[in-house]
């Protein structure tokens, strides 16, 4: 039995949130918060706080927020139990024992092969930089424009044109041959001998999130070379379907951005990332996948897809768009200068045209239009019926009936009949689902990133010790707030009064909305100034005012609709003394 405490609790009470964070973003006090600028997108302006006593870290900008694991899994990009590894070694907390004695085999496996495609990865990148043998392939990617610079960083190399080089060097290092065909660096042939997969390539290796070596990719130097391009097989350590080839480079830049650049290539990725696009990253020759999606959601739900158009294939094409649409991103498709094959291409010419082509990149409506202009033949009776069959499915679907109000008069341009004759094809086309309307009138809270004068106040009351507010709790009345926050002034006062050494954090959690008053406590108040909280009570009492100001106008205009004299009158003086109220104030 072990009796120890839990590792999360004992490297929570090792390594203090604000220590954790201060070691990739710059901290200053503020109050009992500290804040600095946000890791997880860009501003000018701190909003990330840190507060001390709840251990958590919140940005008002982006809503980031979170606990020690929650910031090192998002600003690391890794998931939980890989967030667990990293803070276990930064704390020397053990955290392996977790595991089940079947994980710890297959772990030690893994870590086996990870270990064979690493020492695979200084092997080729040693030929490609340091060897002779290598010299022509070196050649080749200056010719290619690939700097060292980025034959370093993501440690390309060259395997050598021979049949067992790499074999023979592995086993030298004592790894198994079985499992250096495992994680397919070896192939086993008919004759019983096993042989190097990739021979005569530049090796690209495929890092993850962790920046371990999980396969690769070799491209032939050989014009006539069957194929182009040979991947690792899938094996224990890799999996095609969910990986992105350059995520560990990009993501946090994706997450800054909120945006991913989305390519086919190693090369479409390689040349943009060292030209300055570092929101960027390869699907590696596939369609997207749900694996790759569900990877990229972890940064943006933004992604601008430069797929090779006659390749994918329209409706490959649209079958992603589909995809990553029904996962809630947010899909723009870049089309190049016909001059240019890929993004590779493109980039080398010029940067700056692949940064026109990324802004101007077209919502996947108005890519379906010009789809549909390259493909039939607008001017005849055939080309618009069939160009109105592609057309009009798509725009029925267009959840927004403003949008939807847009396309019908862009196909009605395009097909250059009248509005109402789309609209009313419209009416017969074939409807795939029901949209359900989220509510997006959600009430306006401070979790969302607006916090008005009330929770500033509230903030402060919350924070501030407490004989220095008791004035202004006594200036406050339940009424000087708008609707949502009377009861919780209530609350807080009711608590302040009775227990004025009430522990903050024990508050929180036994409050009916940890999370409001949680989010209260990180809000950056800054320090108590007694002058600033009574100008805070002015204003709001005045807008209370105000509110009750434009009830009685309403109210007057009724009655003197009814002609009512006597209500008018009784109105009227009622607002002449809430005037002179506010005037007093
Ligand atoms: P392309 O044929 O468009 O090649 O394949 P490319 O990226 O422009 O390569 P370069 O510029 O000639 O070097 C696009 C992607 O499809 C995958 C690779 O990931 C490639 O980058 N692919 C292609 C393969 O996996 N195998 C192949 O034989 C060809
Ligand atoms: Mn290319």
């Amino acid at each position: 039995m072990d009796t120890k405490e839990s590792p999360i609790k004992e490297i929570k009470s090792k390594i203090s949130i604000v220590d954790l964070v201060s070691s990739y973003v710059p901290l200053k006090k503020s109050g009992r918060n500290y804040k600095g600028l946000c890791p997880f997108h860009n501003e000018k302006t701190p909003s990330f706080m840190v507060n001390p006593d709840l251990g958590m870290f919140k940005c008002f900008g982006c809503d980031a927020h979170g606990d020690q694991f929650e910031f090192i899994q998002q600003v690391e990009g890794v998931d939980f139990p890989e967030a667990l590894k990293i803070l276990g070694q930064k704390t020397g907390v053990e955290v392996k024992n977790f595991k089940s004695s079947e994980d710890a085999t297959r772990s030690s496996q893994r870590d086996r092969y990870l270990a064979i495609n690493s020492q695979a990865a200084e092997f080729f990148h040693f030929i490609l930089t340091k060897h002779k043998i290598g010299a022509e392939a070196l050649e080749y990617l200056h010719k290619r424009d690939v700097s060292d610079t980025t034959i370093n960083e993501f440690k390309l190399g060259y395997a050598p044109n021979s049949w067992h080089s790499l074999a023979d060097f592995l086993n030298k290092k004592g790894k198994r041959p079985e499992e250096i065909i495992g994680v397919g660096l070896s192939i086993l042939g008919d004759n019983g001998r096993a042989h190097d997969r990739f021979r005569g390539r530049v090796m690209i290796p495929f890092f993850n999130l962790s920046n371990e070596v999980i396969g690769f990719t070799g491209r032939t130097l050989l014009p006539g070379e069957e194929a182009k391009y040979v991947n690792s097989p899938e094996s224990p350590v890799f999996s095609k379907s969910n990986f992105l080839f350059g995520l560990n480079a990009a993501r946090l830049e994706i997450k800054k951005s909120d945006l991913a650049i989305i390519v086919e290539g190693q090369m479409d990725f390689l040349t943009p990332f060292q030209a300055g696009f570092k929101n960027i990253v390869a699907s590696g020759g596939t369609a997207l996948t749900l694996g790759q999606l569900n990877l990229l959601g972890r940064y943006t739900k933004n992604l601008a897809l430069c797929f090779d158009g006659d390749k994918a294939g329209e409706m490959a094409m649209r079958r992603a768009i589909n995809l990553c649409e029904e996962k809630g991103f947010n899909v723009k498709l870049i089309i190049l200068p016909k001059e240019f094959k890929d993004p590779d291409e493109c980039v080398r010419h010029d940067p700056e045209i692949f940064k026109k082509a990324v802004n101007d990149a077209l919502n996947a409506y108005d890519f379906y239009f010009v789809s549909a202009a390259k493909r039939f033949d607008l001017n005849s009776a055939v080309g618009k019926k069939e160009a109105s069959n592609f057309l009009l499915p798509i725009i029925k679907e267009i959840p927004s009936i403003i949008e939807q109000a847009h396309y019908i008069q862009k196909a009605a341009d395009v097909l250059k009949v009248l509005p109402e004759v789309i609209s009313r094809a419209l009416q017969s086309t074939a409807v795939k689902v029901d949209r359900d309307f989220k509510d997006d009138h959600q009430a306006i809270s401070v979790s969302r990133g607006v916090a008005g004068r009330e929770e500033f106040l509230l903030s402060t009351l919350l924070k501030a010790p407490i004989n220095d507010i008791l004035p202004i709790i006594d200036e406050l009345a339940k009424k000087d707030f708008s609707e949502n926050n009377q009861s919780r002034f209530e609350y807080l006062k009711e608590h302040l009064l009775l227990e004025p050494d009430m522990d903050i954090t024990e508050f929180v959690t036994q409050s009916l909305e940890p999370d409001y008053w949680q989010n209260l406590l990180l809000l950056d108040s800054g320090d108590f100034k007694l002058e600033i909280l009574l100008d805070l009570v002015k204003y709001l009492k005045k807008e209370a005012l105000n509110t009750r100001l434009r009830e009685l106008g309403g109210k007057i205009k009724t009655a003197e609709v009814a002609s009512d004299k006597d209500k008018v009158a009784e109105l009227r003086l009622e607002s002449k003394e809430i005037y002179d109220k506010i005037g007093s104030l």
